[in-house]
């Protein structure tokens, strides 16, 4: 018998940026994202008489880390014989958005419906936070929260139940040669800030503003929020007290300046940034062709991709 899981990528609009435990990935803060529909991973496991086998098509998640998950995986639901691990990444055209968050989540619900267990979302979201905190908020569609909990038990993800709304996310694959800082090492250094304890309470507040503007569909103010959570966040690696650094590029800046620019003109679109140069714009489904249009006008080489909201985890 194998068992096949889909479950997409989320992009943070409020950031996890930063570990009070490292093994068990509980974060300094609670987390809320939306889940996108054109981004996701596919994988199969099969049982096999050997040893764990991975077939990793196109992913981010180095083997290492898989082998180490599916060994968490074995400690927390009881020890199961070796797996055959297929994965596709499917992320439109060239891989900007390869994401450690959808491959987490659809390892998870693959074994653990491959073994026969019936767990709830909850559940599966702490076993995919040990993969990968993102991951936890991939089991949902939507709108999803991370609750920042104090143990393992307290902190899952869930489902924020958002109203719909005409939320799209315009994605700028800037191109980078520079070395990447994985997202465990730049969380670590960006907690030697003297800014953090700052940036940990304001991020308190912009989580509880952002579920008030998810529920009333304001998406201006979910826009705005979302960027001034992800630029004090790297705000916080260019102050790190060990080893600052940053993932911008002068495409990445560049980027960030038209989005003012036509923000002025009267466009809603606003940015935000994770552990890369790439740049995610939020807007809605009517202006998001007028947001591209903008951005090839300037930047005529720039890849770009549109997603809408996604669903959750699903077993095919
Ligand atoms: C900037 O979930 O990749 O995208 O738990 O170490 O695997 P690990 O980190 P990861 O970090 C994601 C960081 C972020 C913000 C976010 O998705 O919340």
């Amino acid at each position: 018998m194998s068992t096949t899981v889909t479950a997409h990528t989320n992009i943070a609009l409020i950031k996890y940026w930063g570990k009070k435990d490292p093994i068990l990935n509980l974060p300094t803060t609670s987390s809320l994202s939306l889940t996108l529909e054109q981004f996701y991973t596919q994988t199969t496991v099969t049982p096999n008489t050997h040893s764990d086998q991975l077939i990793l098509n196109n992913l981010s998640v180095d083997t290492t880390r898989t082998h180490h998950f599916l060994n968490v995986l074995r400690e927390q639901l009881g020890n199961f014989s070796p797996l055959t691990v297929t994965s596709t990444n499917h992320v439109p055209t060239s891989a900007g958005l390869a994401s450690s968050a959808s491959a987490f989540a659809a390892l998870t619900g693959a074994v653990t419906h491959e073994l026969g267990l019936e767990m709830s979302n909850e559940s599966l979201s702490r076993l995919a936070r040990r993969g990968s905190g993102s991951a936890s908020r991939s089991l949902y569609g939507h709108f999803a929260v991370w609750h920042e909990g104090m143990d393992d038990l307290s902190s899952f993800a869930e489902s924020l139940h958002a109203p719909d709304m005409p939320i799209a996310l315009v994605v700028a694959e800037v191109s980078s040669d520079v070395k990447k800082v994985s997202s465990s090492e730049g969380m670590r250094r960006a907690m030697t800030s003297p800014n953090y304890g700052d940036w940990l309470n304001q991020s308190k507040n912009q989580f509880v503003d952002m579920q008030a503007a998810i529920m009333t569909r304001d998406i201006e103010k979910i826009g705005s929020i979302a960027e001034d959570n992800a630029l004090s966040m790297h705000a916080l690696n260019l102050t790190a007290r060990q080893q600052a650094f940053t993932y911008f590029t002068s495409e990445t800046q560049q980027i960030l300046k038209i989005i003012q620019d036509i923000r002025h003109q009267g466009l809603l679109a606003f940015a935000t940034i994770d552990a890369g140069p790439n740049v995610k714009i939020i807007t809605t489904l009517t202006t998001a062709p007028h947001v591209v249009a903008a951005l090839h006008d300037k930047l005529p080489q720039l890849h770009i991709e549109t997603a809408t909201s996604g669903s959750g985890i699903t077993y095919d």
